[in-house]
């Protein structure tokens, strides 16, 4: 699960939602990130994967060192199989939720990294990759 460079946690529980929390922090923590940094970056990761969760079932992250412009920081992918989002742009509005919850969680993770992206196609599942850089 924890490999050199790469973290990969399956998503199938509430338990897994933690755990890629905490290892996604603990991945993190081996670059300069400031404890706030590390907060939200754990913050977004969670968020992602109880998305996953509630609305796939099931998916998987994958969180990567990132290089940009000589600048290090981390990336995490998540990828799921579910039923996909009809309008994203709306989906990325605060207060829009299709299951009653505060319709925050993807507006909230884009806020929370330094670059979001959100890609899904209805039937066939959705990805996000979301980085942030370190100091
Ligand atoms: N992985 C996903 N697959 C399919 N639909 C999704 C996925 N993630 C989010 N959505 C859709 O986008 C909407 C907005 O997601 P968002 O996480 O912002 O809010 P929420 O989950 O409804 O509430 P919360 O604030 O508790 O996260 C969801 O209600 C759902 O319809
Ligand atoms: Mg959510």
């Amino acid at each position: 699960m924890l490999g050199d460079d790469e973290l990969h946690v399956q998503i199938r529980s509430d338990a897994d939602v933690v755990l890629a929390r905490q290892e996604g922090r603990r991945f993190a923590s081996r670059l300069e990130f400031s404890s706030s940094d590390l907060t939200v970056i754990s913050a977004a990761i969670s968020e992602i994967a109880r998305s996953i969760l509630e609305y796939a079932r099931t998916g998987d992250m994958h969180i990567k060192l990132a290089e940009k412009n000589g600048r290090v920081g981390i990336v995490v992918v998540a990828r799921d199989e579910g039923p996909g989002i009809r309008d994203v742009e709306l989906a990325m509005q605060d207060g829009y939720s299709t299951s009653g919850g505060l319709g925050l969680g993807l507006p909230g993770a884009r806020r929370l990294m330094d670059e979001f992206e959100l890609r899904s196609e209805v039937g066939r599942g959705t990805t996000v990759t979301m980085r942030k850089w370190a100091r």
